[in-house]
Order: C-alpha cells, then structure tokens, then sequence
C-alpha cells in the first residue's frame, strides 16, 4: 500500500464507515480487523506512516486520520449494541430464516354445508334448534308412528346404548320433541348428527349428519312445501336448478315424497353420477301424519304441517362432484385445504 498517496487510503477507509451500520456479527468483527486491527489495520498502516511523511501532510493526515478512528470506533460500538438487543442474552438468533408455516383452521366442509343451508331456511323464517343424539326408543320410533315390531324399526338399524335407548338413527325425533314443547306456528331447521349400524362404504356411514325440517301451522299445504324446498335447491344449487317430487313411504308423513334436485354434473341430461337418470335424491319428506301429531299433543284437525329429512354430505356430495362419504372422515389436508374459507 505504500505507494497509494495516505489521503487516497483515508478515503477509502472513510467509504467503509457505511457498512458497519448494516453489519452482523461475522462482518463486523471482520472490519474492526481490516480497519483497526493491530498488524493489518488499514488505519492502523496510516498512523504508522505519519511520521514519514512531510511537516504540512503530518498535520492534514493526521488529524483526518484521528477522526476516521473516532467514527469508526463509535460506529462499531453502536452496531454491537443493536446487534446484542436483537439476539438477547440466549443464542444467536438467525432473522433471515424463513418463516414457519402455520396450518390455519377452517369449518369442516360438511359444517360450511350445513351452516349454509341453515342460513337459507333462516331467510324463509325457520330458526336452528338442537335436540340430544342418545334418544328413547319412544322418541326415535314410537311418537313418530313407528310402532317397535313394525319394519321401519328394523330397517333402521340400531345401536342401542341400553334397553329402550338408542343413538338416534335419525333427526326426526326432534319433530316430536318440538311438538310436544312449542306451541304453532312452528318452523325449525334441526341439523345434528345420526347412527346407523351401516359399514362405511363410498356411500354410507354409521355416523353422519341430517338436517331436519319441521313446519306446523293452520293452512299448511304440500303447495308451501314444494315452495320452500325449490326456492332452496335454487339458492343452493344454482337458480336454474329443477327439483322434483316422487310418491314414496314414511311412517311419519302422508303423503310421503322423495324430492330429486337436477344432478349438478350433468345438468339433467344423465351420466355415471346420477346413474343416468339426470337427478340426486336430496330428501325424504311429506305432510305430517295425524297420528304423529296425536302423539305430541297437537290438535290435527286444527293444525296441518309438512317435515323433510336430508343429508348435507350427500348433498355436499351432489354439489362438489365427491365420490367418496368416506372423504369428509379421512381429514387428509390435501382434501380439507380445497375448503379452506
Ligand atoms: N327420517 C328419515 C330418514 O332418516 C328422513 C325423513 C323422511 C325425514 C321424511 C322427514 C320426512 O322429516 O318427512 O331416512
């Protein structure tokens, strides 16, 4: 370095002074070494030559010289105070090491479902009530027109919890408990889970949810059901989505339907999803039976009402083109993540 002019060599190390504001640990004792240090110092290497050089250059250089040294010197004690509040008294900590993903929580699909059709029966004045999941054999079968040796008590294939009480096999209990302590005008939506001594297959479960549906008041016809339930599939489904309504069997309601809302893969005109036939069931349904008024202390001359029963992850099958029933249990995050809200 001797032959670059002192001046020159202050320059540089003056340019170096930036750095040491933006150094980390490593560099900045690498600088206080290039600078300061004793044997290589780059400073240290001016203050040696003063001596050398002229009267008038010993003046200049030296008195630059001094400063640099000063401001290097308090530039570094000030990096090493900010360096050491940032790590603390523990060890060191690296700040450019990428963030840790954190799993963000979400409504299982099924409950986004079930919360959705909830809210669009609110807006036709139904309120969202609850009822218990270990229920009598009363309420599951009895007050629902389902006498114990009738077939419809071993079609449903129960899990008894002990003589005369069951894991509800459906919603449809709490009809009769609504009934029995609210008096007309009645609308509930009753969402809540349901048991069946079914193996799990791509279409069934032993346990899975249902929404009931449950309307009692004078002068209720078939006419405001299918009102309610197309203004439903059109708000669900999409506004062009047809339903329809076929003749079936309940013990609870008479008449008795099973309604079909258009398949929403195919759009009606048939394929391997709805076997062809270009519609999903979606509910079982009906007018609600005089003898299942009787039971629950309702005046059926008086009052006429209509009851539906469907299950959000078949229609949360119909809706998303899923498979599997077995997929809304098996929590893969590669699932779940496609319903992140
Ligand atoms: N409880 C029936 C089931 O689980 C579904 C059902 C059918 C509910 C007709 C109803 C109804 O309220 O009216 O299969």
């Amino acid at each position: 370095m001797a032959h670059v002019p002192a001046e020159d060599q202050l320059e540089h190390i003056a340019a170096a002074i930036d750095e040491i504001a933006t150094a980390d640990v490593q560099r900045l004792e690498q600088l206080r070494t290039s600078l300061l240090g004793r044997k290589a110092g780059a400073l240290t290497h001016v203050l040696r030559s003063i001596p050398a050089l002229d009267a008038e250059q010993r003046r200049t250089v030296g008195r630059r010289a001094n400063e640099l040294k000063h401001a290097i010197e308090s530039a570094i004690t000030a990096r090493e105070r900010t360096l050491a509040a940032a790590v603390g008294t523990g060890p060191a900590v690296d700040r450019t090491m990428p963030g840790r993903r954190r799993w963000r929580g979400a409504r299982h699909p099924i409950t986004q479902v079930v919360d959705e059709i909830c809210g669009i029966f609110r807006e036709l004045g139904f309120s969202r009530i609850m009822g218990p999941e270990a229920e009598t054999e009363e309420y599951n079968f009895t007050k629902l027109n389902i006498p114990l040796d009738h077939p419809a008590a071993d079609m449903q294939d129960t899990f008894y919890l002990k003589p005369g009480v069951v894991l509800r096999t459906h919603t449809s209990p709490v009809q009769a408990r609504t009934m029995e302590r609210y008096a007309p005008p009645i609308r509930v939506v009753v969402p809540g889970l349901a048991y069946r001594r079914d193996p799990f297959d791509p279409s069934h479960a032993p346990v899975f949810d249902q929404i009931e549906g449950l309307v009692v008041d004078e002068g209720v016809s078939f006419v405001d059901f299918k009102a309610a339930i197309d203004f439903f599939a059109k708000r669900f489904f999409s506004a062009d989505t047809a339903v329809r309504f076929r003749p079936s069997y309940f013990p609870f309601t008479e008449p008795s339907a099973e309604v079909d809302a258009q398949c929403q893969n195919c759009r009606g005109t048939g394929c391997s999803t709805c076997k062809q036939t270009g519609w999903m069931e979606i509910m079982g349904a009906g007018m609600v039976h005089p003898a299942v008024f009787e039971a629950c202390g309702i005046d059926s001359e008086r009052y006429t009402g209509y009851a539906f029963g469907m299950g959000p992850a078949r229609i949360a099958m119909v809706r998303y083109g899923i498979p599997d029933i077995r997929m809304f249990f098996d929590n893969d995050m590669r699932f779940l993540d496609q319903f992140l809200e």
